[in-house]
């Protein structure tokens, strides 16, 4: 039987070329001192570790068996059959079963952790539509930590549901911007109604924790290495779980830590010459906000405000404001340094979808397999529908359904017009 892995992986041992340095820009005060003074410790040591493999601790991996990892691996014979497929099989990695409805928990737990190690007493993060929030949430209420959350106001005042949960869990929740930060204060002189944004919400996190840096932490919910790093369960598990060896592995990325997290253990493998030889590893992104696929490969900020240090990613631009889909947790401008490197190289392919042709992949998928995917993994579904229907008898296809569609009801029925 499975059990919940002892080590992270990490591919930085195993990339072919060494990841690209944090770097500061040209002006300004030093964001990689900042950094070190709003991240819990060890993770600093992790983002920039060469080690292949970082031991889970083990207050963490029993945290891990109590929310319900390891996670289960399954095949989609309703989907199989509903697309009329000759001995093409379809597997899934199922991360909605957690507390928090997404994989998102995976790193909240970790990050906690070592919040709370470093003497912290309260975790301090932004979120959008709420998934990075309530994933937080739920980590800081198991660890007995203090929970503050800046909320994009236009999502806080738009999206009750996981708001409500937040707060059910004992966390407090602001509106952003919010009159606690000198940033909030002054954005709110100019516009008492401002919408907000992620870059905001980012800023008064890291303003609001150095205010009291000894006993607040800052956690960070995709995008840097060591997210990636802890993600890396959902990927070691399955390869124990897998009956056959897929050809095609398949994930969303918004940050790319979903991605990371699923299939790093695989291409480490692929890398080292231990398996998967011959596996395709497809990134799949929303048109909304193409980074893999239109963007650049250069140094830019990971936040809309500037505020943390310049790393290498394909990025559209730190300014880039991409509309409004529901897959709001694939919205945004960049993609992980390892991953944008594994692109670059061509060991993992991009694709990007349109949410109309999305939402309509996870309505099948739903109708075969019974469950609703969250509107980021519905991405995944339909290229792994438009790459199974192209595959030749034999063929082994794997995805990760990131996360549950149950709060998503707005994107199902605004995208496919159920009243
Ligand atoms: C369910 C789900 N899947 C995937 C993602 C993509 O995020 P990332 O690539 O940063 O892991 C998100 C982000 O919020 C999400 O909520």
């Amino acid at each position: 039987m499975v059990t919940v892995p002892s080590h992270w992986y990490n591919i930085a041992a195993d990339l072919p070329i060494p990841l690209p340095p944090v770097r500061d820009p040209d002006t300004g005060p030093s964001r990689i001192e900042l950094l070190t003074k709003i991240l819990p410790s060890v993770l600093i040591d992790q983002e920039f570790s060469g080690e292949r493999w970082i031991p889970i601790p083990d207050e963490v991996r029993r945290m891990y068996e109590k929310v319900g990892r390891p996670t289960p691996y399954r095949r989609a014979e309703n989907l199989e059959r509903a697309l009329g497929l000759k001995d093409v099989h379809i597997y899934y990695k199922f991360e909605g079963v957690l507390p928090s409805g997404s994989h998102k928990l995976n790193t909240a737990l970790a990050q906690a952790y070592y919040a709370k190690q470093d003497g912290a007493e309260e975790v301090v993060t932004e979120t959008s539509a709420g998934q990075w929030g309530l994933a937080t949430s739920i980590a800081a209420a198991l660890f007995g930590m203090r929970c503050t959350i800046f909320m994009t106001r236009a999502s806080y005042r738009s999206k009750p549901q996981r708001r409500i949960l937040m707060q059910v869990l004992g966390a407090t929740v602001h509106p952003s911007p919010s009159e606690l930060t000198e940033i909030g204060r002054k954005l709110l002189e100019q516009d008492r109604e401002h919408p907000g944004s992620l870059g905001i919400a980012i800023s008064e996190a890291v303003e609001y924790v150095l205010k009291e840096p000894e006993k607040r932490r800052y956690l960070p919910g995709s995008v840097m290495e060591f997210v990636l790093i802890h993600q890396t369960v959902i990927g070691l598990e399955a390869i124990e779980q897998m009956p056959e060896q897929p050809d095609i592995v398949i994930a969303c990325v918004g940050g790319g830590s979903n991605f990371g997290g699923f299939t790093y253990p695989m291409i480490g493998m692929k890398l080292r010459e231990e398996g998967f030889e011959k596996t395709r590893f497809i990134a799949v992104e929303s048109k909304a906000a193409p980074k893999l696929t239109s963007g650049r490969y250069m140094y830019d900020h990971p936040d809309t405000s500037g505020i943390l240090p310049l790393i290498k990613m394909y990025t559209l631009g730190k300014d880039f404001v991409p509309p409004p889909i529901h897959a709001a947790g694939l919205r945004y401008h960049g993609a992980a340094p390892s991953l944008s490197i594994l692109v670059k190289l061509g060991i993992v392919e991009a694709v990007a979808y349109e949410q109309e042709e999305v939402m309509k992949a996870a309505q099948l998928f739903a109708r075969c397999e019974g469950i609703i995917p969250a509107p980021e993994s519905a991405h995944a579904i339909k290229a792994v529908i438009d790459v199974a229907r192209k595959s030749s008898p034999g063929t082994v296809i794997a995805f990760n359904l990131s996360g549950h569609g149950l709060l998503d009801t707005d994107a199902y029925s605004k995208v496919l017009g159920i009243q």
